[in-house]
């Protein structure tokens, strides 16, 4: 293998790995305090997302509920922004024995679009001076 192929293989594998981590990171600052840091839930007020089968299904029926909201839950399109709220759905996608496969941001850029969410910047946080 070439000196240049295993360079490759190291960045992109470190690359990965940083994904892991800021999705870690980010799920436990935005969802951790109702799905709880293992993922478990909490009974009769927040679902586990442990071992559940929306969350490692169809990548847009999860990816819309962060979006839109759902239920009790808010929607999170105007504090995320897609590659964020990627590596947070690729960490519960994969977290706590989940296998499901992975989400790109241009998916979610794609279904925030096609669901007219709002986008990170469409309330400009300095409008007004
Ligand atoms: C304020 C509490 C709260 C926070 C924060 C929160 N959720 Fe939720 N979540 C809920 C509630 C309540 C439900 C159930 C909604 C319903 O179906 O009525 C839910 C449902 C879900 C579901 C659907 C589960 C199912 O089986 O139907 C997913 C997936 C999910 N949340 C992911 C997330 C992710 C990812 C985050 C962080 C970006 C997050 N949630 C942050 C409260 C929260």
């Amino acid at each position: 293998m070439s000196r240049m192929l295993l360079l490759m293989l190291a960045l992109c594998s470190a690359c990965a790995r940083a994904e892991d981590i800021a999705g870690k990171n980010l799920y436990m600052k935005t969802c951790s305090a109702c799905h709880q840091a293992d993922g478990m839930g909490v009974p009769d007020a927040f679902p586990a997302l442990a071992g559940n089968t929306l969350v490692q299904g169809e990548a847009k029926v999860l990816i819309a509920v962060p979006l839109l909201g759902r239920g009790g839950m808010p929607n999170f399109s105007k504090r995320l922004d897609d590659a964020s709220l990627a590596a947070i759905l690729n960490y519960v996608r994969t977290a706590w024995g989940n296998t499901g496969s992975a989400i790109g941001a241009q998916d979610v850029a794609a279904l925030r679009a096609d669901l007219h969410a709002d986008n990170l910047d469409s309330t400009p946080i300095n409008s007004q001076h």
